[in-house]
């Protein structure tokens, strides 16, 4: 038999998924600002090519995209700051923050786990020692995201916070580095979901999972 059990609360869904679109947005206008000035690449190749930025039509919409990126980065940390305060509030933050260095063991075990080369996953909460790990960075990276942009977006009124980041290079390397690390957790993060199954994508948007009478 199964039954329903409450994994996700209400508010949490909320904030998970106005964070979605509020990151894409975020994302999508920072691409727009940073066609004014592509200076990353690796080795000969650059980050976004000037075809597929002439392709994305991007070209000649830096005014657009700051507007948009200053006015969503509110929504953006507004929302951010009420999830951290209310995991701090519920509790949950327990289940997200990982509780000690055997972390990193564990989720190298849940990685052999998922990989079908280890038999038993390391008994774990809510969620796995690697998702711990990963959530939690997400969460640091997000706080380093609007730093970062504060210290680019007012070099000059907050030169304390660019000089905190090594100088405004510097604060600008690392607010791109982070949003390399979102597309690349965004991409980690929906394959897990989808080879997770339909029961856990669902606890998300309702709440509830079913699970088995014993669990
Ligand atoms: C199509 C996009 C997305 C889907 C389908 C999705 C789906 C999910 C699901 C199903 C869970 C619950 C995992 C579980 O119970 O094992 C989850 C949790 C989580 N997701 Fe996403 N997600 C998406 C986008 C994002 C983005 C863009 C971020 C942040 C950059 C994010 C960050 C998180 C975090 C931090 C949690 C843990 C939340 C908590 O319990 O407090 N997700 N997501």
């Amino acid at each position: 038999m199964h039954k329903l059990k409450l994994k996700h609360l209400t508010a949490i869904r909320w904030f998970h998924w106005i964070n979605f679109p509020l990151l894409c947005l975020m994302i999508w206008s920072g691409i727009l600002i940073y066609w004014a000035y592509p200076v990353y690449h690796i080795g000969p190749l650059r980050f976004f090519p000037k075809w597929l930025f002439a392709a994305l039509g991007v070209p000649f919409r830096l005014a657009e995209g700051m507007a948009l990126h200053f006015f969503f980065m509110w929504f953006f940390v507004i929302n951010g700051v009420l999830y951290v305060a209310y995991t701090l509030i519920s509790g949950e933050w327990r289940y997200l923050v990982p509780r000690s260095w055997s972390a990193f063991r564990d989720a190298w075990q849940v990685v052999l786990h998922d990989l079908h080369l280890r038999k038993e996953a390391p008994p774990q909460d809510k969620y796995n020692a690697a998702q711990q790990i990963v959530y939690f960075a997400i969460i640091v990276m997000g706080a380093g995201s609007v730093l970062t942009g504060l210290a680019i977006y007012k070099p000059a009124q907050l030169a304390w916070l660019a000089a905190l980041f090594g100088g405004y290079p510097m604060a600008r390397l690392i607010h791109f580095v982070l949003t390399i690390g979102y597309v690349a957790f965004f991409i980690m993060h929906v394959a897990q979901v989808i080879l997770a199954g339909w029961n856990n994508f669902r606890s998300m948007i309702i709440g509830w999972e079913l699970v088995k009478d014993n669990e």
